[in-house]
């Protein structure tokens, strides 16, 4: 996977050749719309399969909707493209893919033309091993009636750059950052689930957070089975995360990331705790299909199939 080429609007190119117009509202005003999502190699089985692809393909037209965008891709062109781009570059390993609907005119009109490319890339575990040192942000997470993060569109994510880039000027690895209300939200690119009192707890879709697949994921299968918690939806304080006995953030692209310090506080014990292990353990095992559960959540890229 050495020269990663992207596929854009049918053609799979080198990645210099994928390049937009500087007067298109994708590039000007970030007018895009996106999807990031794993797809894991299976040494046994000899396939790559991607997580829980119709459910990002659904976030996506979720998104395009929001906006506005006018929606050329069904399923199976977006699964076809997805497909091109794994096997024009021949890849048999982990890869991460940013599938992009983006506007091409300047942007106010519905009807303005979109397109849609894919980047695959390499993306190693985040943190692998280690726990975070994160910071609560003073950036708030900007809310449903503004900015809604339910959407993804590329925008959104400068309001988690500024946090990242303070988080990282103040000495801390990564921010969380409060809600509207000054309750919790989530993470830059991923959501978050505490253990307090004994029980796993996680905000509300209602506290300006992405609906995150991953975190459907924990809720539907690996924490009531693994370790035999129910996921409680409901809000924290900020405090909540000072006194927590386990916290972790979850994503496509984050997994299962310990965290092992909030504001200088150590999370538990200021090790990674020991529900986190098993659902970071458990988390792997289902998405790379070692654990054979829930073969409806795993795409194989490479056998022909219909989602
Ligand atoms: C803002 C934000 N929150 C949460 C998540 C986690 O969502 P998912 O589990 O669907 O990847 C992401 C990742 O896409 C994100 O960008």
């Amino acid at each position: 996977m050495a020269d990663l080429k992207i596929w854009m609007n049918g053609r799979l190119l080198p990645q210099e050749q994928a390049v937009l117009p500087v007067n298109s509202a994708a590039v000007f005003y970030a007018t895009n719309v996106f999807e990031g999502l794993r797809a894991y190699w299976n040494a046994q089985d000899g396939e790559l399969y991607a997580f829980r692809l119709g459910d990002h393909f659904a976030r996506l037209r979720e998104s395009m909707k929001m906006m506005r965008f006018t929606v050329p891709y069904n399923d199976d062109d977006l699964f076809e493209a997805v497909r091109a781009v794994l096997a024009g570059n021949e890849v048999r390993e982990d890869v991460h893919l940013h599938l992009v609907a983006y506007v091409l005119g300047p942007g106010l009109d519905a009807t303005t033309p979109t397109g849609l490319y894919i980047n695959p890339r390499r993306r190693p575990r985040v943190a692998e091993g280690q726990g975070l040192a994160c910071c609560v942000s003073s950036w708030q997470r900007t809310s449903d009636n503004a900015i809604p993060i339910r959407l993804k569109c590329g925008a959104n994510y400068q309001n988690g750059r500024l946090a990242t880039l303070q988080a990282k000027a103040d000495g801390y690895d990564q921010p969380i950052l409060l809600d509207r209300s000054g309750k919790v939200a989530e993470g830059t690119g991923a959501t978050l689930l505490v253990v307090r009192k004994g029980r796993l707890v996680t905000p509300t879709t209602s506290n300006d957070i992405l609906e995150s697949i991953t975190r459907t994921t924990l809720m539907e299968d690996v924490c009531p089975r693994v370790v035999g918690m129910e996921v409680v939806e409901r809000e924290i304080d900020r405090t909540e995360l000072y006194v927590a006995e386990e916290a972790f953030f979850c994503g496509s692209g984050y997994e299962i990331t310990p965290i092992t310090s909030i504001d200088r506080f150590p999370v538990g014990t200021g090790e990674i705790g020991p529900v986190t292990k098993r659902i970071t353990q458990a988390y792997l095992a289902l998405v790379r299909g070692q654990d054979t559960r829930h073969p409806e959540w795993r795409t194989p890229t490479y056998k022909r199939v219909t989602l």
